[in-house]
């Protein structure tokens, strides 16, 4: 039996409509499964947790001169007085200025950047942590529960992956910004004399090998 050529026509253009669809719902398929870890991680919590141990456990391994003394650098700085700071009487008066009415010590307008670890769940503390102790180890390298071994620790990669962070200008700026009350545009933020000030070096053939 002989096809007349409207049926042919028709036949071809059902093909050509199915083709066309069958390419639209493959490429949104496609592309569903290229973005989904995408969408996924921006939906997500932040990745892995660890606990935060406190300066107390960085400290004991941490605080021999003939390592550097890391401990004693930390302590000599100002960040170990951060939380201090807000129970003084100059803290009163920016907290006031800045229309807080409570006690800065208690305030998180103001213990975000003083404290370490704000508003971190308390199953994601470890025992010896204190607020108290200001701005610690943790703050920039990172919480320690899970690098704090001496096995991971002696391996810079390990440690990284386990949560150590390297910390570098733009961990500073996290705090030492313009959000802060006594922020002054004028001065900024100079990252290098800022540096010197709380540099806590490693001796110079302890210090790692692959430096950026
Ligand atoms: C059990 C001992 C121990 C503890 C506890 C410890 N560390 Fe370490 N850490 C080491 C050793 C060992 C190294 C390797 C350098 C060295 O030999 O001194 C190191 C290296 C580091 C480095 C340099 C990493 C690099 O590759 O540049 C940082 C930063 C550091 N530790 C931070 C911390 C912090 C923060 C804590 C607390 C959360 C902590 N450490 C707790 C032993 C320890
Ligand atoms: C965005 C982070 C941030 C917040 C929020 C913040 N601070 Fe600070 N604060 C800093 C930093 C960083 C410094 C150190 C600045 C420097 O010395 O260069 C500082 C220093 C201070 C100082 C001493 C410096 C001076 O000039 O006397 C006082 C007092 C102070 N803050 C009080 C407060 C109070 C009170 C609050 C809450 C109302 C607060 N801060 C909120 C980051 C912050
Ligand atoms: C205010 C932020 C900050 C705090 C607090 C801090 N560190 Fe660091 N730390 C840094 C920076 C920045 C570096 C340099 C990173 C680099 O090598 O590029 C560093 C480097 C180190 C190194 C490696 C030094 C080297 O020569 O390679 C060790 C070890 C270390 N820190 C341990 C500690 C310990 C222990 C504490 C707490 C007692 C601590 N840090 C507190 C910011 C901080
Ligand atoms: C978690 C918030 C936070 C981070 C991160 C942080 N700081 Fe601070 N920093 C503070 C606060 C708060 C003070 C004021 C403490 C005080 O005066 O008692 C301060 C004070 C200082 C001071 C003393 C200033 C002075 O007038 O003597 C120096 C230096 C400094 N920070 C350097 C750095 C550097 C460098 C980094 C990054 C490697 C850094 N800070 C990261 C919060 C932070």
């Amino acid at each position: 039996m002989e096809l007349g050529e409207r049926e042919i026509n028709l036949i071809e253009r059902t093909f050509v409509v199915m083709g066309v669809v069958f390419a639209v719902v493959f490429s949104i398929f496609c592309l569903a499964i290229i973005l989904w870890p995408a969408i996924d991680a921006s939906a997500a919590e932040p990745p892995a947790k660890h606990t935060f141990v406190g300066v107390a456990v960085c400290s004991v391994c941490h605080k021999s001169d003939a390592k550097g003394n890391q401990f004693k650098h930390w302590q000599d700085s100002k960040h170990s007085h951060a939380y201090e700071l807000l129970g003084t009487p100059a803290a009163k008066a920016v907290a006031v200025k800045a229309g807080l009415k409570g006690d800065p010590q208690k305030s998180p307008e103001c213990l975000q950047c003083h404290v370490t670890a704000l508003g971190v769940d308390k199953s994601f503390m470890g025992e010896k942590f204190h607020m108290e102790d200001g701005v610690q180890c943790e703050s920039c390298h990172g919480a320690g529960g899970d690098f704090k071994t001496i096995k991971i620790m002696k391996d810079r990669k390990q440690a990284i992956a386990n949560g150590l962070v390297i910390p570098d200008e733009k961990t500073c700026r996290g705090c030492h910004n313009e959000k802060a009350p006594t922020w002054d545009p004028k001065v900024g933020f100079n990252f290098k004399e800022m540096f010197k000030k709380i540099a806590h070096p490693l001796p110079k053939e302890k210090a790692p090998a692959e430096k950026k």
